[in-house]
């Protein structure tokens, strides 16, 4: 049986529409039509998603069409039926908005149970295509964690163009999710004005249901979506480990690439991002303090046994004219440097206009070809599984 929920229906065809679902049905209170999925999915009481949304004539057409066109990217699992006058104009705006039917004001009680049901079925079948292993297959997508010990390495900007580069290999696949909980940047760095922040994410209904969980996620003009930091040091303290856990599960299953910035050093959420993740991206800046602080956090890491199967190590703001060599650092860390982007004029630039270098850089400038190669590390390369990286290497440790 569908889970179908009425907006916009005036005494009349509410009536009809209960006895077509044999009062299956849950009728949202007269008023605005939300433009925002995720308002919408507060008003119902149990926070679960319907599968199949029914508007009537009552909601204006383009507050119908606004949500339609949201809800098709946001939460393609549920079916959107108008009730309206289905001229040759509506029906063009509401292919467009991915309605899938228009029923006239006057159907009848057969003709809104078949409709409901056509939904009903339309729904099902998008989401098993949708989710075809995802109560099974408990971390499909890839998690990057970014994480340095020092501050002002170039963690949000590596995060940030990390993020956009996998966005432009694949639409549609990536989350950035903002894990500097007190002081994050992510959306100042994007140039995003976010409705919902991290504190939302973890708790209600989007902590009980992936498909609302994307309703609470921030989207960028590129297609990259982001979960935003909390507006306060107070709200992003609320964020326990746990929290993070259960989010980053989440976002797994629904999106192939999950991108985290972090805090510098090892906080709580940092070390439950680094317990989740497939691979880190660990940063420092070519100094003496950096590259020590890197090898001692390398040091923790190794005897939590928590380096995820993936290890990138990334040096920021290279300049030749230093004193060290990419050889010192690699031999002060014990490991090797596998990507080194150069110190450039146009990154703090783009962190000011929130613009990443990569949304934006031109193909020549240093810095983007390298941030490129860090891309394609992980669009290139298939996921080894963090699980048994972690058996073999805690037998081994
Ligand atoms: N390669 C680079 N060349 C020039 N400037 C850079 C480079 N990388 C980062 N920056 C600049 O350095 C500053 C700090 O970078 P960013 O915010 O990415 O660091 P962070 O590690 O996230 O800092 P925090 O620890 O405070 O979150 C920013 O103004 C950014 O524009
Ligand atoms: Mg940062």
């Amino acid at each position: 049986m569908s889970r179908v929920v009425l907006a916009g229906a005036g005494e009349d065809l509410i009536l009809r529409v209960k006895q077509a679902t044999d009062g299956d049905v849950h009728v949202l209170p007269p008023g605005r039509l939300p433009g925002d999925p995720a308002r919408l999915f507060e008003q119902l009481v149990d926070g679960e998603l319907p599968d199949v949304l029914l508007v009537g004539p009552h909601a204006p057409a383009e507050e119908v069409l606004s949500l339609a066109s949201r809800l098709d990217v946001q939460s393609p699992g549920i079916t959107v039926v108008l009730v309206t006058d289905p001229s040759p104009e509506m029906w063009q705006a509401a292919m467009r908005a991915g309605i899938r039917d228009l029923l006239p004001p006057d159907a009848d009680v057969a003709d809104i149970s078949a409709a409901v049901e056509r939904a009903g079925r339309a729904a099902a079948g998008r989401r098993r295509v949708l989710r075809p292993s995802s109560e099974t297959d408990r971390y499909a997508g890839r998690v990057i964690t970014v994480a340095s010990p020092k501050g002002g390495v170039g963690k949000t900007t590596v995060s940030t163009n990390l993020a956009i580069g996998l966005t432009a290999a694949a639409p549609q696949s990536t989350v950035l999710v903002d894990l500097d909980v007190q002081f994050g940047d992510v959306a100042s760095a994007l140039g995003l004005v976010p409705e919902y922040t991290l504190p939302d994410a973890v708790r209600g209904p989007a902590a009980e249901d992936t498909m609302v969980l994307k309703t609470f996620l921030t989207q960028h003009p590129s297609g990259l979506f982001a979960v935003c930091g909390a507006e306060s040091p107070a709200a992003g303290d609320t964020v326990s480990g746990e929290d993070v856990t259960r989010l980053l599960a989440s976002l797994a299953r629904e999106f192939r690439y999950v991108v985290v910035d972090t805090a510098p050093g090892l906080s709580e959420q940092t070390l439950a991002a680094l317990d989740r993740a497939s691979d880190v991206v660990m940063l420092t800046s070519m100094d003496v303090p950096g590259v020590r602080g890197l090898r001692k956090e390398l040091d923790v890491l190794r005897e939590l046994a928590m380096i995820p199967a993936g290890r990138h190590v990334v040096m920021n703001f290279a300049d030749p004219k230093g004193g060290l060599t990419v050889r010192d650092v690699e031999t002060t860390i014990g490991t090797g440097v596998d990507v080194v982007l150069p110190r450039s004029k146009a990154v703090p630039a783009s962190t000011n206009q929130g613009v990443p270098i990569l949304a934006s850089g031109g193909r020549r400038d240093p810095m983007v070809r390298e941030l490129r190669r860090l891309v394609s590390r992980f669009s290139a390369t298939p996921l080894v599984s963090s699980g048994r990286y972690r058996a073999k290497h805690r037998a081994s440790s």
